[in-house]
This record gives C-alpha cells, sequence and structure tokens, in this order.
C-alpha cells in the first residue's frame, strides 16, 4: 500500500511538472524561495497563471509553500520521494539553455531589488548596531572561534534561532549541509533572505517563527545556534528548552551572548532584556533544558565580554515525543 502511495505521488509529481512555464518555476525556485510578484516578473506572465502553475507544483509535492505575514514563499520541497525528483529534475536543467539563463539573468534583477530594500531596512537600524558593536570584540574574532566550535564535527543540519540577517548562516554556511534560519521579524528575514540569496546559499533556508514555539518536530537538527539573540528573550530557560527539544541525542546547541555585565543603557537604548548572563546562571538554565554543558570560551572586550557557551544532549537520551505538543519525553527503560 505504501509503496502504490509512493508510486502515485511520483506520478503527481511528473505529471505536475511536465509543462512548460512549470519546469521553469521549478529551476527558478531552486535558487531561492521565491514569492508569486518575483515570477511574475521573471516569467513576464500573469499573476492568476502563475498562482495556477506554482498551485499544481505544490499540490504534485514539487514545491512547498510558506505564508510570512501577508507574503507566500515557494521553494523546492525539502523531504521524500517527490522531492528527490524535484532536485534531479533541476540538476538536468543545462545553465547554458538559452530560456533558462533569460530567467536566471531576471531572478539576478529581482534578487537586486530585493537588496536594496533590505538594505534601506538594515541601514535604518545599522547605527544603533554599530554602536553597540563598539562595546564588545571584535566580531571577527567571535566569527573565527565560532567557525573553529561549529568546524569540530561534521553538521547535517543546522538551525539558527534568531537568524536577524542571517549573518550565522553566512558564516557557517560552508560547514552544513543544510540550515534553517529563523526570525520573528519579517523585516529581518527580508535582509537575511537578500544576503543568503547574494551569497549563493542554496542549501539554507529562512523561516518566519518564534523560538518559543519552534515549528520543527523533535530531535531534528544537529547543531543549533543562538547568537546574540538570548539577551533580548524574555524567557530564557523556555527559549533554551524549546532549542534542546530540536536537537537530535548527541547534537549540540550554541549560545553566543554576553558574560553579565552592568551597562543598564543597553536596557533603555537597545532593548536588551537581560544584562548578559552569568556563568553560574547559564550553566542552570542549559542544564534545566536537558544540557550537559563544556566550559565556556570567553572573548574579553572593552568593556563587554563575548561568551561561546557550547551544550549537548546527552547521546544516549532515548527521546520521544508525546505527540501532542511535540516536546521531547525521555522514555522510561
Ligand atoms: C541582534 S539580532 C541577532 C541576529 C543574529 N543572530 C546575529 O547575531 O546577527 C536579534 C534577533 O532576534 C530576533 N528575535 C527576538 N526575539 C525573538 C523570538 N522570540 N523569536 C524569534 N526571533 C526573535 C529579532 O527579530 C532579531 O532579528
Amino acid at each position: 500500500m505504501t509503496n502504490d502511495s509512493s508510486l502515485d505521488r511520483l506520478l503527481q509529481g511528473l505529471r505536475a511538472v511536465a509543462e512548460g512555464t512549470r519546469l521553469r518555476i521549478l529551476a527558478l525556485c531552486a535558487h531561492g524561495e521565491l514569492t508569486v510578484s518575483d515570477l511574475v516578473e521573471i516569467l513576464g506572465q500573469s499573476q492568476p497563471r502563475v498562482s495556477r502553475h506554482l498551485k499544481l507544483l505544490v499540490e504534485g509535492g514539487l514545491l512547498e509553500r510558506q505564508q510570512e505575514g501577508n507574503w507566500a514563499f515557494y521553494r523546492l520541497t525539502e523531504r521524500g520521494p517527490v522531492a528527490a525528483l524535484a532536485r534531479q529534475i533541476v540538476d538536468l536543467i543545462p545553465d547554458d539553455d538559452a530560456e533558462h539563463a533569460l530567467d536566471l539573468k531576471r531572478l539576478e534583477e529581482v534578487r537586486a531589488g530585493w537588496a536594496v530594500k533590505a538594505e534601506a531596512y538594515f541601514r535604518h537600524n545599522a547605527a544603533d548596531w554599530d554602536r553597540v558593536r563598539t562595546l564588545h570584540v571584535d566580531e571577527a574574532k567571535v566569527d573565527v572561534a565560532l567557525r573553529r566550535l561549529i568546524g569540530r564535527e561534521p553538521v547535517g543540519e543546522l538551525l539558527d534561532i534568531a537568524t536577524g540577517t542571517g549573518r550565522v548562516l553566512e558564516l557557517l554556511g560552508d560547514k552544513v549541509v543544510g540550515a534553517i534560519g529563523i526570525d520573528r521579524s519579517l523585516d529581518m528575514l527580508k535582509v537575511a533572505r537578500a544576503n543568503v540569496m547574494r551569497a549563493g546559499l542554496r542549501h539554507c533556508q529562512l523561516r518566519h517563527a518564534d523560538m518559543n514555539r519552534l515549528p520543527f518536530q523533535a530531535g531534528r537538527f544537529d547543531v543549533a545556534v543562538l547568537h546574540m539573540a538570548l539577551h533580548y528573550v524574555e524567557d530564557p530557560a523556555a527559549a533554551l528548552a524549546e532549542a534542546a527539544r530540536v536537537l537530535r541525542p548527541g547534537g549540540r546547541l550554541v549560545v553566543v551572548d554576553f558574560d553579565e555585565h552592568q551597562h543598564s543603557e543597553l536596557r533603555e537604548n537597545h532593548a536588551h532584556r537581560w544584562l548578559g548572563f552569568s556563568e553560574a546562571r547559564m550553566a542552570r538554565l542549559l542544564e534545566q533544558a536537558g544540557l550537559v554543558a563544556e566550559a565556556p570560551e570567553r572573548l574579553p572586550g572593552k568593556p563587554l565580554t563575548v561568551c561561546l557557551w557550547t551544550a549537548r544532549r546527552p547521546a544516549n537520551d532515548t527521546l520521544t515525543s508525546d505527540g501532542q505538543d511535540g516536546r521531547l519525553r525521555k522514555e522510561v527503560v
């Protein structure tokens, strides 16, 4: 029975893609997440027509649709037999095919338009961020430390929680098989999407989500990163527990944030909720989340110190989901 339905799904996928425009759309979506209006602009076809093609590709299981505020983004399906089919079909399309080459050229123009909008938002906030940056150690040093730490083990899937402008995806993209960045700000996601596309990171995706309710099944990721985000969060314990939930047994959580400090102006001027985290507090938070913490790496700055905390879900932790909220429960053995 399962075989039959898999065959049916494959057949439905093949039927859906067996049309010129739909093949072009599939090929375009392999280069990143696109909206209906992006595709209308690239293909030069009417919105109802493009929407209809997209609907068929989604029904055929080749594309996924992700709603973000008023926008819907389309990308290649990630899992299952039709996902492999979609990827293989796309790989068969030669880059020098004249029509495809023209589509890719138009895609570049559309991306350039995104980048302009994203940069306007970034400029608006950049002064604020730059002011905070001057207070701590050179970001390049933090980047080197984070790359070294992540690179210690091979990484399949990485989750960047509160990705902001997608910096961590850009920094670690070459070290992972796949990555997803989530953020609750749609404006930030626009910037991140433009950055990730510009960097050619086709294996990195972005999703609109709250870190307190991650839209992923338990035990999915090899690594989760919380980079300069926990000090904004109302309930760090809840956020860390949720991050731990989506880690596989043996998976690592890396938190990059400030050591405890006294600069209360960061609360008033930059919306920081917490003035960093002391070693003892972070150790407690990680333990409460069911993780085993390693010794943190400290990068002293003037005046703020940045810490990299690593914690691991025990490899022998047998985990299961309770089937309701998807939370991990330890299996009683
Ligand atoms: C200073 S930015 C850091 C971004 C990025 N990790 C980096 O280091 O460049 C903090 C980000 O946290 C996001 N954020 C805050 N609370 C969040 C939540 N509950 N769920 C998801 N994202 C959140 C904000 O939208 C913002 O993009």
